[in-house]
Parts: C-alpha cells; sequence; structure tokens
C-alpha cells in the first residue's frame, strides 16, 4: 500500500533515560516510539503503518472491539461475536478468535530482527512462513479484502483510527481497573517470548506508571473512549461489570448490537463464558500458539480472570503509588470507575 497518507502526528523518540530505564528493566533494548501528543508508546514497526490504518476504509457492519491490553478483550470477543452471530457455538468452536477476528496492530511486535531469528531457528521453515504471515504482517490491506461483517480487534486508542470510525462503524470499549490491568501486562509479558519481562513485577510496575509501556498512558487510552461514551456507536463496558452481572452485560451488549438474546439463552451463553470454560476452550485460550513456539513459559493467556486480584501483588508503597496516581490522571475528568 502506498504510503502517502495523511497521519496528523509526530513519532518521538524517547529520551535517553527512559531508554536506558526500558532496557535495563527488560535487559535489553525495546525499541519504544512515542506518538502525537498524547505520547502513546508504540513499537517502531507501526511507524510505517500509522497512515495506513489511520486512513483505512471502515464499514458500517464492522465491529470494534478496542481496549487497553489484558482489559478483558478477549471475554469482550468472544461474547460480542456469539451475539452478533446467533449464538452459534458450533462455529465459535471450529474458528478460533484469531480467525474470526483481525487483529489490527499485532504485526508491530514481530520486527524484521524477530522474523529472521524465528526463521533461523524453527526446523519446518513452512509453518513458519505461515506463523509469520500469521503474526507479522500488517493487515489493513487483508482488511479490504475480508467480507462484511467484519469483527476488529485492537489496542490502539481512538485517536489513532479513522476519524470516521465512529460515525461509520459499531465499537465497544472495554476499561479495567489499571491496577489489575498492570498485573495480567506482567504475566502477559512473562508469557510471550516476543515481550519477555525478565524481572519481578515491581520493576515492571514502574514502567508501567511512568507510561514506559506500550500503548500507555493507559487513562488516555481510556479517556479517549470514555469521552465518546455517549455517543450511538460506541458502548463503553468496564471489566468489573461483566464480572459483577454477565447477563446484564449481555443483555446491553445485544441492545448495542440490535440482536435478540432471549432469557433462556443467558444461562448457556454465561456459562460458555466462564473462565473455568474459557481456559479449555482452544477456540479463545491462545494454546494453539504454543506449538508454534511463541510462548516462553507454562502460564497461561487465561488466567485468573478475578476483578481486584491486584492487592495481592502491591506492597504498601506501591499501593499508596497507585492512589496517588489513579487520583492525579482522574482529577481532570469525570471517569470513575466501578472498582474505585
Ligand atoms: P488476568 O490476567 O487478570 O486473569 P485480554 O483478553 O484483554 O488480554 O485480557 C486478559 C484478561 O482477561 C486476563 O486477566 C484473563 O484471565 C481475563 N479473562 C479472559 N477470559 C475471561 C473470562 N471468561 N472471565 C473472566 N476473565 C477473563
Amino acid at each position: 500500500m502506498e504510503n502517502n497518507k495523511q497521519f496528523p502526528y509526530k513519532f518521538e523518540e524517547l529520551d535517553l533515560e527512559e531508554k536506558a530505564d526500558i532496557a535495563r528493566s527488560y535487559g535489553v533494548p525495546k525499541d519504544f516510539i512515542s506518538v502525537g501528543p498524547k505520547k502513546y508508546k508504540l513499537l517502531r514497526p507501526y511507524c510505517d503503518e500509522a497512515a495506513n490504518i489511520y486512513n483505512m476504509p471502515v464499514r458500517s457492519d464492522d465491529t470494534f472491539v478496542m481496549t487497553y491490553q489484558r482489559s478483558g478483550t478477549t471475554w469482550a470477543q468472544e461474547l460480542i461475536w456469539l451475539i452478533a452471530n446467533d449464538l452459534d457455538f458450533a462455529k465459535a468452536k471450529a474458528l478460533t478468535l484469531t480467525e474470526r477476528y483481525t487483529f489490527i496492530e499485532l504485526f508491530m511486535f514481530f520486527n524484521k530482527k524477530w522474523q529472521e531469528d524465528f526463521m533461523n531457528n524453527v526446523e519446518d521453515k513452512e509453518k513458519g512462513l505461515v506463523v509469520i504471515d500469521k503474526v507479522g504482517k500488517p493487515v489493513t490491506d487483508k482488511l479490504l479484502l475480508r467480507p462484511s461483517p467484519r469483527f476488529i480487534k485492537t489496542h490502539l486508542p481512538l485517536s489513532l483510527l479513522p476519524p470516521s470510525l465512529l460515525d461509520t462503524s459499531k465499537v465497544v470499549y472495554v476499561a479495567r481497573d489499571p491496577r489489575d490491568v498492570a498485573v495480567s501486562s506482567f504475566h502477559h509479558s512473562r508469557l510471550f517470548k516476543v515481550l519477555d519481562f525478565p524481572n519481578p513485577f515491581k520493576e515492571f510496575w514502574n514502567l508501567f506508571i511512568r507510561d514506559l509501556f506500550t500503548l500507555t498512558p493507559i487513562f488516555e487510552h481510556v479517556k479517549e473512549a470514555w469521552e465518546m461514551r455517549h455517543h450511538p456507536n460506541m458502548l463503553f463496558l468496564f471489566y468489573e461489570e461483566l464480572s459483577k452481572d454477565l447477563p446484564a452485560t449481555i443483555q446491553k451488549i445485544a441492545d448495542f448490537l440490535g440482536k435478540e438474546v432471549s432469557p433462556v439463552q443467558i444461562p448457556a451463553l454465561c456459562d460458555h463464558l466462564s473462565i473455568e470454560n474459557f481456559k479449555n476452550n482452544q477456540s479463545v485460550n491462545f494454546e494453539d500458539v504454543r506449538e508454534f513456539g511463541l510462548l516462553a513459559t507454562e502460564e497461561k493467556f487465561i488466567r485468573t480472570g478475578k476483578a481486584g486480584g491486584w492487592r495481592d501483588y502491591f506492597d504498601e508503597e506501591m499501593t499508596q503509588q497507585a492512589e496517588q496516581w489513579i487520583a492525579d490522571n482522574l482529577r481532570d475528568t469525570d471517569l470513575r470507575y466501578p472498582s474505585m
């Protein structure tokens, strides 16, 4: 795709001290770049694709599931897809979520160097090329070919997506207590080889609250969506809402998508969406990527699924730091989390 398209934001290098802190915590340098006035941290391969993403054609029957990562994306994806597809459990079982949804910025995690190393080390070269094609290639061209209705997953904030998005497509945004997001992101960063975080949680937390982790600053990300929560094409949800009252959330999503879910169907759907069933559901649990050598540990993508689990990870100092951080970031907004 040609790259003479408009992209309104500047890319900036992180400063030397930030780069050094990231390299120290990860044990190796990480190729973050800061994007736009909110200074979102993206990985460098994103830069070449930013304009294509910003200008990609969106359709009136597209459904976007948008989150800051580890906020309940997978849970919401399965729920939304099932409601949109008249609870077709058989199809949901036959096709993984990765096949049902296009993940816009996935490619940025797998840079050229990673792809070369992966191909040098993989025994089955043909399979290796399939993996590279699945995870390492930008998707805006592929999206053009995808038949409607399309289901799209992204952790990009609204401002990095097409300006016409909300006036055209449906967007479900899921937010979660950022302390739980931090803990979950820490585990996620140990699980995936390409992320590879080697140090204890406290080190991770120190990067996270200084906005030195992928797609931070998290509060800016959430606030962008929160500000648009009354737009008729935006449904803003909290992970904690799904946890507390899944049947009510199912109804909300069905109303938003203009679909019917009868009261008798709700228990079966809730059962399908339970954390225990998710752990064993090969369509959603990402265990299929294990055979490609992308995972580093025995940990699982679908983990505890608890709201408030952060308490087991935070010492007194971190708890206070978090309170201050949250207060500072909520001061200029009416955004309030159910868990705070
Ligand atoms: P934890 O690591 O806190 O357990 P994402 O899909 O955005 O990456 O979010 C992953 C988080 O959602 C993980 O949180 C995961 O366990 C949780 N999750 C996934 N499926 C869930 C389910 N069916 N019920 C509750 N939580 C779920």
